[in-house]
């Protein structure tokens, strides 16, 4: 009988803007500052943080859930942990749920990390004798040993993180939840968290990982939900939902004005061209690609400057290039023109990369236009992605006997020391 199991069907979660209170001191806040007259009643409107969400992790699957800043996430891990009831939809979990949402949650600050452990294990399901069996596992993982029998408020968010981590990891949970928390951590404990969630998944059990970290994400999970504005708009490979959750952050960058202001220098478009000469929105790793900087000029320029950005997840810059650095400007006349860099092979990863250009008048140094990353390039490289770069290499394999004839014939042709050769 497969271990964890949870299934997703039309679950909605509806919240209200404004003036909704949770709580009793906010109600009493609002009332106050109305009678004096610091705050006009606002008016109240509802709107679906979760819509109609389906989705299923099988037993062993490592599934991502990604999306941009209130699309719903954390929402979502609540309802799957019963935190909050869904409006509409039903959600199933067979096993153990143990779910890591807030990094203080579950915790209490006046006891020690050490009563926290007892309290924490035995909410998450723990018997008494389990948890003494799993004591000493539990501090080790999470490091904060010497501060064991300190009281938790005075831990930092990352002592809190690991403390909470471990205790939820040693659970054995069939259906693990993890919103986020390890962000705090430092990256070594990161490491061991996502080693010790590979032991979980590999055991049968289903993980939900929500994350900003895309990389870590691809690396690890098998599969991956999008969530843009409560919504599933995508479910399947990490790659390519990646290249999803970067449409739904362009369609919240705010409207760039000046493209259209055709009094305003520009960058129209950037336009990625594979072998063919034609645009396209993938290319291999391999191959050689153009990028053309369709660009509009206010008044002439006689020596303008490109400078392109590839960058992963709007983070660090993978390649910068300079039209200045290479010692080359461009006389461009007022209107619109275009400036092509070549490269012979774009030797990135599999996965999906922001580009942004800017125009900078090379006479007076000034930045003239910038496109901000609103170009999105996806790099297919025929395999999983496991890092940034996709280099050229081959393997070789050396058998016993020939790795002997190797050394033997090495050490005949080696050199004594202190004979030089000349
Ligand atoms: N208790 C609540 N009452 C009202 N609105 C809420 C409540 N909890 C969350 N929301 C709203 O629901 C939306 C989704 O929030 P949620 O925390 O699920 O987003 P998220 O995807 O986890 O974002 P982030 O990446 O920033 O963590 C947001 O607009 C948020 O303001
Ligand atoms: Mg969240």
């Amino acid at each position: 009988m497969p271990r964890g199991l949870l299934q997703l069907t039309g679950v909605s979660k509806r919240f209200r803007r404004g003036a909704a209170h949770d709580r009793l001191g906010e109600l009493i806040l609002s009332g106050c500052r109305r009678i004096l007259g610091r705050q006009r009643r606002r008016p109240v409107d509802s709107f679906w943080a979760v819509d109609d969400l389906s989705f299923e992790a099988r037993p062993g699957e490592a599934v991502g859930l990604i999306g941009p800043n209130g699309a719903g996430k954390s929402t979502a891990l609540k309802l799957i942990a019963r935190i909050l009831r869904p409006d509409r939809g039903r959600v199933d979990v067979r096993g153990r749920l143990t779910a890591l949402i807030e990094i203080s949650a579950g915790f209490h600050g006046d006891l020690t990390g050490r009563e926290n452990i007892y309290m924490n294990a035995s909410i998450l399901g723990m018997r008494k004798a389990e948890i003494e069996r799993k004591l000493d596992a539990i501090i080790d993982f999470s490091g904060v040993e010497p501060f064991i029998d300190t009281p938790v408020k005075r831990y930092s968010a990352g002592m809190q993180a690991r403390l909470g981590f471990s205790v939820a990891a040693h659970v054995d949970p069939d259906v693990l939840l993890v919103d986020e928390v390890l962000a705090v951590g430092d990256v070594l404990f990161r490491q061991r968290c996502i080693g010790r969630m590979r032991e979980l998944v590999a055991g049968g059990a289903v993980l939900l990982f929500v994350t900003h970290n895309l990389e870590q994400m691809q690396s690890f999970c098998s599969r991956a939900v999008v969530l843009d504005r409560g919504r599933a708009v995508f479910d399947g490979l990490p790659n390519s939902a990646v290249a999803h959750y970067f449409d739904a952050l362009r369609a919240q960058l705010p409207a760039d004005t000046s493209s259209n202001d055709p009094s305003a220098d520009a960058v129209v478009a950037l336009v990625v061209k594979s072998v063919e000469g034609c645009a396209a929105s993938v290319v291999s790793s391999e191959d050689p690609i153009e990028i053309d900087v369709v660009l509009r000029a206010a008044r002439v320029y006689r020596r303008l400057a490109i400078e392109i950005d590839i960058r992963r997840e709007l983070g660090s810059c993978l390649a910068n290039f300079s039209s200045i650095r290479d010692d080359q400007t461009f006389a461009v006349p007022s209107g619109r023109s275009c400036v092509t860099l070549s490269l012979p092979s774009l030797p990135l990863g599999g996965g999906a990369y922001v580009l942004s250009a800017l125009l900078r008048d090379a006479e007076s140094g000034r930045v003239i236009a910038d496109s901000g990353f609103r170009y999105q390039l996806f790099v297919e490289d025929g395999g999983r992605p496991t890092g940034i770069l996709c280099l050229p290499h081959e393997w070789c394999y050396t058998d016993a006997n020939a790795l002997r004839e190797s050394q033997r014939d090495d050490r005949a042709s080696r050199p004594s020391p202190g004979v030089l050769i000349g």
